[in-house]
């Protein structure tokens, strides 16, 4: 096959009738080939897409250059910024370096440094725009699954929001719930149970510690109010360029379940909430995440069940969903099989997983007359990927050998100030700054138990559930307290364990 009928084969694969993307160029006999350019159709993105490779290979520069073109396209994104190294967009690149003027040289195409528009939000207490959620919101289905209850536990949650609905107690944060548990097995016990039916003391016990270990991780940060509006997701800077969002995650990395399920609840929310499109020209909104094996690591099958169904389905509101990750199958075969647009940057052959890992990718390319990918994909390199996605008649276009375009913003970390100029330039922080703090099951079931407590002439203060002595002499917070404790210990003895062996030998406590 000579390097004509490439170029042709290349065309035709990627002529599109659309408004596209132009990411790369191909590269045969690892040359650039300039004629044969590489770009995506905006119509077929709602397919959804994956970027692999090991680490250093450009993964995370390949989702910079997609949110710029995003942007530039006027489709607004939200990317998961796990390694905070996506911020960078906010400032222009560097016209100057030699590295990106040789990769431009090589491509043929000009280098326009320049900015974009970024929102930073955060999920903890960063002085930017605070995503968060009420407990309502994320619905009994969805907290049970947080918190890995067992069917039983699942349906007993199920009574309390039939209850807390009926009584009109808002379930903002953690401590409302926590309350409303402790409530129905004391104080409303028999009265809930006249209503709703007999629950085990043991199941709302368990859940009660199961809520108490996930404000260990961190979470009662995250249930508050106001809650995030997702359509603010979509917005303008002006009518050149598309917000991108950026969550900042970088503390979610040792909190692979709360991530998991915070995914979920952000994606449920995002399918409620936006109407059905249908194939639309190009995605209303582009949802990336870097690091994507994080949504999956600790996922049960259930809450994986519910991914991919969300995955499946969101498609039809005109949402793209874009996975990261080093491998691929850290992503579930349910939900790769979804995933239509793959920029798959170099594998690594280390173990026997790296192998059916480069196995599995090249099983799924379409058949090459050019290359052969399970010898080239461990030779790509740093900044080439091979690329296949669908064209606009919903067929594979041809795999690509491909060299990257150089985002156009910058490389490199931003400083405070830059920071700073980000925030203060935001359009939302003014929304989301203040909290809220309304009146809620706690403070409602709090009254009624004090005037409760004032009719029976009984001493207010002995009774008084809400304070901290109470708390801690709770009986379901103790088997909390040990296995805390238990966590602890396990820590500190792997922490001496590395000490004595070094990083590289491994121990499970
Ligand atoms: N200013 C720069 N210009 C060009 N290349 C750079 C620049 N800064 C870093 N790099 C290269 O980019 C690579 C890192 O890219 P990137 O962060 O996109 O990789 P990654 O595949 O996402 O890695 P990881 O899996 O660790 O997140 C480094 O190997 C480095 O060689
Ligand atoms: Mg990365």
């Amino acid at each position: 096959m000579s390097k004509k009928d490439f170029v042709a084969s290349i065309q035709e694969g990627y002529s599109h009738e659309w408004d596209h993307l132009i990411l790369w160029k191909a590269k045969l006999d690892h040359e650039v080939v300039s004629e044969a350019t590489i770009s995506i159709p905006l119509k077929t993105l709602n397919r959804h897409g994956l970027i692999a490779g090991a680490t250093g290979t450009w993964k995370t520069k390949s989702v910079q250059l997609l949110l710029e073109w995003l942007s530039n396209h006027w489709i607004p994104s939200l990317v998961m910024d796990i390694k905070w190294d996506l911020s960078w967009l906010a400032q222009p690149g560097d016209g100057e370096n030699k590295h990106i003027i040789s990769r431009h040289t090589s491509l043929d195409l000009p280098y326009d440094a320049t900015w974009f528009p970024v929102e930073l939000l955060s999920l903890s207490d960063q002085p930017w725009v605070r995503l968060r959620s009420t407990v309502s919101e994320f619905g009994p289905l969805l907290f049970s699954k947080m918190l890995w209850l067992n069917h039983t536990q699942e349906s007993v949650m199920s009574v309390i929001f039939k209850y807390c609905d009926d009584r009109q107690l808002g379930l903002v944060d953690l401590d409302d719930m926590k309350t409303v548990l402790k409530f129905i097995t004391e104080e409303g016990k028999e009265w809930f149970e006249d209503s709703y039916g007999f629950v085990a003391e043991s199941s709302v016990g368990t859940i009660f510690r199961k809520i108490v270990a996930l404000e260990q991780q961190g979470a009662d940060i995250f249930f508050w109010e106001p809650s995030f509006e997702v359509f603010d997701l979509v917005r303008t800077w002006s009518d050149w360029k598309w917000v991108i969002n950026i969550l900042r995650l970088t503390d979610m990395q040792d909190r692979p379940a709360l991530f998991s399920t915070f995914m979920l609840s952000l994606l449920a929310e995002v399918y409620d909430v936006f109407p059905e499109a249908g194939d639309l020209d190009k995605p209303k909104l582009a949802i990336v995440i870097d690091e994507a094996h994080l949504v999956f690591k600790e996922a049960s099958s259930e809450l994986l069940d519910q991914i991919e169904t969300v995955v499946k389905l969101i498609r039809s509101k005109g949402i793209w969903i874009f996975f990261c990750t080093q491998l691929p199958d850290d992503i579930p075969a349910p939900v790769l099989s979804q995933l239509w647009l793959k920029i798959q940057h170099q594998l690594r052959w280390v173990t026997e997983r790296d192998r059916k890992a480069i196995k599995l990718a090249v099983e799924n390319y379409p058949i090459s007359d050019y290359y052969k990918p399970e010898d080239l994909i461990m030779e790509l390199w740093i900044g080439e990927a091979f690329v296949t996605c669908l064209n606009e008649k919903w067929v594979p276009t041809p795999l690509s050998h491909t060299y990257l375009r150089a985002p156009q913003s910058r490389m490199d970390i931003l400083t405070q100030a830059e920071i700073d100029i980000a925030i203060s330039s935001s359009l939302l922080i003014h929304k989301y700054k203040d909290d809220l703090d309304k009146e809620s099951a706690h403070e409602l079931l709090q009254k009624e138990i004090a005037e409760k407590v004032k009719a029976d002439g009984k001493n207010a203060d002995d009774q008084n559930n809400g304070s901290v002595s109470h708390l801690l002499n709770n009986k379901f917070v103790k088997g909390v307290a040990s296995d805390f404790t238990n966590q602890i210990i396990r820590w500190a003895l792997r922490k001496m364990w590395l000490k004595v062996h070094g990083s590289r030998s491994f121990v499970k406590f």
